[in-house]
Parts: C-alpha cells; sequence; structure tokens
C-alpha cells in the first residue's frame, strides 16, 4: 500500500508526519511521492491563520472527484487543525469523503482506524490537555543529517492572537534521560544536527532541570554534531543560555527570537510580557557575548488597534536589531482566542504594512549576507541539487556551492564565500 501526506505548519509539525510515517512503516505502507498513485492520503494540519486552513480545505476538496471513482482511496485529517471546537463534525459535513479525522494527540491510532475501516466510527478528537508524554512511536526521518527533537509540547503563554494553548494545550517537558538518549541514538546513526523543538524552548523544565541544564547535559556528548533550538521567547530567555552556547563548542550561533511588534501598546495587547526596549537589551546582551551570533525573528503587522506609530515602532525595532531574517505575517483573527475579540484594522493598510516591513528587512537581509564576503565558513552539507550542494554555516546562513565527488550530504566542510544573494550566499570548498 503506498501513502502520502500533506503537512502544513511548522516545525513540529512536519517532525510530527515523520511520526505518521513512521507509524505506516510499521504497518507496511511505503511512501509515494506521486499524491495521484497513492492509497491513502494524510493531511497533517496547521490551523495558525486563517489562509493555513484555507489551504487544507482547497487541498481535501480537490480530492472529492476521484474519492467517488476511486473506491480504495483512503483520505485521513491529523493535526492542530482538528483541535478546534466542532472542527471535527464541521469537517465531516463539508467534506463526508473523508475517512478518518483524529486530534493531535492522537496519530499513534491511525493504524488502529485505517485497520477498524468503519466510516461511521473514525472519528477520535480528546482534549489537547490530555497529551501522553510515554506514548512513543517508530519515526520515519526525512531530514538527514538534521534530526529534530521534541523535548517539550504544549505551551502555556496565551499570546492574545495565538490558537496553539487551546490546539496544544499545556506545557508538558520530556525527562532529559529521555531527550538523551534520543540524541546519542541519532547521532550513532550519523545525524550531524540535532534541532530540539518546543513552542517555547527556554521555559523547559523537568525537576531541577531547566533548559541552559538541558543544553549543558546535551553539549557534554563527545561527538562532532550541531545544536540547534527553537522557537525561543523573549521573555524566559535567561544569561545561563547565553553561558550555554559560548561553553558549548556544539551549540549553533543561531537563535530564533520572534519579537511580534517594536510597540509595547501592542506588546502589552498581545500579553508578550516583554517591552521593546527590554528585547533590544536582550539582543545586544546576545551580540556583545556571542561571537558571530545572528538572530532571526517572527514579526506580525495589523494586529487589532495597530496605528501607523506602532508600526513604524516596530520599523525602527526592525533597523535596530539587525535580524538575520524575519519570517513576517499579517495577523489573522483565531477562534475563542482574545485578540478576536478586539477590532480589526484595515485589510488593505495590512498589505501596505508588511510590503513596507519586508522591503525594510530585505535591505538589512542583503547586508548581513554581505557581511560574509571573503570570510571562510564551515557549512554542513544538507542537500544536493542539480550539480550543487547547499548548506549552514553555524550561525544558519544557507550556502550553495558545486559538487565535488569526495563530499556527500552530512558531511563538514570549509567554504570560501564569494558572492552574497539575499538571504543565501555562494562560495566554494577550499
Ligand atoms: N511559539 C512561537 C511561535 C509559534 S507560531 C513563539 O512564541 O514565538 C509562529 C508565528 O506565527 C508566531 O511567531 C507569530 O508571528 C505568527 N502567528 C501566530 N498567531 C498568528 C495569528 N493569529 N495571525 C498571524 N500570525 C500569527
Ligand atoms: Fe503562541 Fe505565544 Fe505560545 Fe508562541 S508562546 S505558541 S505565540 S501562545
Ligand atoms: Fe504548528 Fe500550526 Fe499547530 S504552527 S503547532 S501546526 S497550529
Amino acid at each position: 500500500m503506498l501513502y502520502h501526506i500533506v503537512t502544513y505548519g511548522c516545525q513540529m509539525n512536519v517532525h510530527e508526519s515523520e511520526k505518521i510515517a513512521g507509524t505506516l512503516h510499521g504497518e507496511g505502507y511505503t511512501f509515494c511521492g506521486d499524491i495521484d498513485k497513492a492509497d491513502l492520503i494524510v493531511f497533517n494540519t496547521c490551523c495558525i491563520r486563517e489562509n493555513a486552513e484555507k489551504r487544507v480545505f482547497g487541498n481535501i476538496g480537490a480530492l472529492k472527484k476521484r474519492k467517488m471513482t476511486d473506491a480504495g482511496l483512503k483520505i485521513a485529517v491529523l493535526g492542530c487543525m482538528t483541535q478546534q471546537k466542532d472542527a471535527a463534525a464541521r469537517l465531516k459535513k463539508k467534506f463526508p469523503f473523508v475517512d478518518i479525522v483524529l486530534g493531535a494527540n492522537n496519530l499513534h491510532l491511525l493504524p488502529y482506524y485505517l485497520k477498524l475501516n468503519d466510516k461511521k466510527n473514525s472519528v477520535k478528537i480528546e482534549e489537547a490537555d490530555t497529551y501522553d508524554i510515554n506514548i512513543s512511536v517508530d519515526t520515519f526521518r526525512t531530514s538527514f543529517p538534521n534530526a529534530w527533537v521534541n523535548i517539550m509540547y504544549g505551551c502555556d503563554n496565551f499570546c492574545s492572537y495565538c490558537i496553539v494553548p487551546y490546539v496544544r494545550g499545556r506545557e508538558v517537558s520530556r525527562s532529559p534521560k529521555d531527550i538523551l538518549n534520543e540524541v546519542n541514538f541519532l547521532i550513532g546513526e550519523g545525524y550531524k544536527e540535532i534541532t530540539l523543538l518546543g513552542q517555547n524552548v527556554n521555559s523547559y523544565r523537568y525537576e531541577d532541570c531547566d533548559f541552559s541544564g538541558l543544553l549543558c547535559e546535551l553539549s557534554k556528548i563527545d561527538k562532532k554534531f550541531r545544536l540547534r533550538f527553537m522557537t525561543s521567547n523573549p521573555k524566559d530567555f535567561s544569561d545561563d543560555v547565553i553561558d550555554a552556547m559560548n561553553l558549548s563548542k556544539n551549540i549553533c550561533k543561531h537563535i530564533h527570537l520572534p519579537v511580534q511588534s517594536g510597540s509595547d501598546r501592542i506588546l502589552k495587547l498581545m500579553n508578550r510580557k516583554y517591552t521593546a526596549k527590554r528585547y533590544i537589551e536582550l539582543i545586544e546582551k546576545i551580540y556583545g557575548n556571542i561571537d558571530n551570533a545572528l538572530v532571526s525573528t517572527d514579526i506580525m503587522v495589523g494586529f487589532p488597534t495597530e496605528t501607523d506609530e506602532d508600526f513604524c515602532e516596530t520599523i525602527r525595532l526592525t533597523e535596530t536589531c539587525k535580524f538575520s531574517q524575519a519570517f513576517t505575517f499579517i495577523y489573522s483573527p483565531r477562534q475563542n482566542t482574545l485578540a478576536a475579540k478586539m477590532p480589526d484594522i484595515d485589510a488593505e493598510i495590512k498589505k501596505q504594512r508588511i510590503g513596507e516591513l519586508i522591503r525594510v528587512q530585505n535591505k538589512i537581509t542583503k547586508e548581513i549576507s554581505d557581511s560574509f564576503k571573503g570570510k571562510t565558513e564551515e557549512v554542513l552539507i544538507d542537500d544536493y541539487k542539480d550539480g550543487y550542494f547547499m548548506g549552514r554555516t553555524d550561525n544558519g546562513r544557507l550556502v550553495r556551492f558545486k559538487k565535488r565527488e569526495s563530499y556527500e550530504v552530512g558531511d563538514f566542510v570549509r567554504i570560501k564565500i564569494f558572492a552574497s544573494k539575499s538571504a543565501s550566499l555562494a562560495g566554494e570548498i577550499i
């Protein structure tokens, strides 16, 4: 039997698709790159913004015709979208041809429901809070030489715009022992880069072990590998983590530190629990204490009541912080969140603002790329296409360079950078 998975949303969801794939491989299914040939199509969904949901609906809808003539085809919908209030019922009503709908905590049950093959009993959604940290499933990894490792699930922060705490439940951290075992196993298997995942990794805590303690434990592994983590919430980013990054030869000097806005009034309405000044101080501390550190961010425009002045403050903060990269989003109201009750602003203004923000950031992105020219960087080769290798510098810049026969994906190489192109660099192996 052939399966195909369509994944939406964040890195965590991409990793969860690897777990879904793992459960299917255990049942004898084989991955098929061509959706048209698959016997089973799985949608692993996201609902962070309205357009993420629209894409899911569009893609499921497109299968209606095929489902009428292909009786053997099975369709399963999993992930965050199914956790919203009444989402499963709405899905089944809109798309009665969908076979299985499972909540974000129930992916391990997919083989059971496939075997059950009973359309009347094919929906299983549990409260987001019921996540069982001890359920372990095989993982079919797709991102060699990088491997994702969950260190925690859920989120307690309730940023006023965000649906994640509702669909993913409260924070729960895995034990350092389990994490260490998994990382050791992966490194033994030849993985060269481990990315620790959590919505707010800086609030990781298991008994008396906090995030910096976990980083120190993982840094003791005496092998050559890179350690990355995401996402960091500025409100919880501690000096201990900066110290751990400096002491470790494994932890990469790149931090993804979403700021969301440069206006204190908006940050307060967002319930982010820091001010622009505190954020900038944190950035200065990072740049001042960690050599060659780069910081990337997420910024949202058009939050309810955002004025031109609020937006100008976001632009000023963006110029001050010199982000290596910024992922920019237009605010989108989400079911049951506090911000959804606040007055939304004009769609045209939102569009203009995101355009301006992207222009400002593109200039900074290019300046940072230009500053690499002439430097020699260690790069981990993580992809190959049309005669060229791709990889990243320690601090996260993408580099493209000509393939050489004696090298392969997963090798560390020294690269001399000779050109830059917006967010990426060109170089050659030396
Ligand atoms: N846990 C991470 C963010 C996860 S969501 C953190 O706290 O930083 C990824 C990004 O999506 C967020 O940083 C935010 O910029 C954006 N986002 C979240 N909810 C959104 C919404 N309702 N509308 C638009 N963008 C949103
Ligand atoms: Fe959402 Fe805030 Fe949690 Fe990030 S920290 S997932 S933005 S509620
Ligand atoms: Fe991720 Fe989207 Fe869920 S961003 S946690 S897949 S709502």
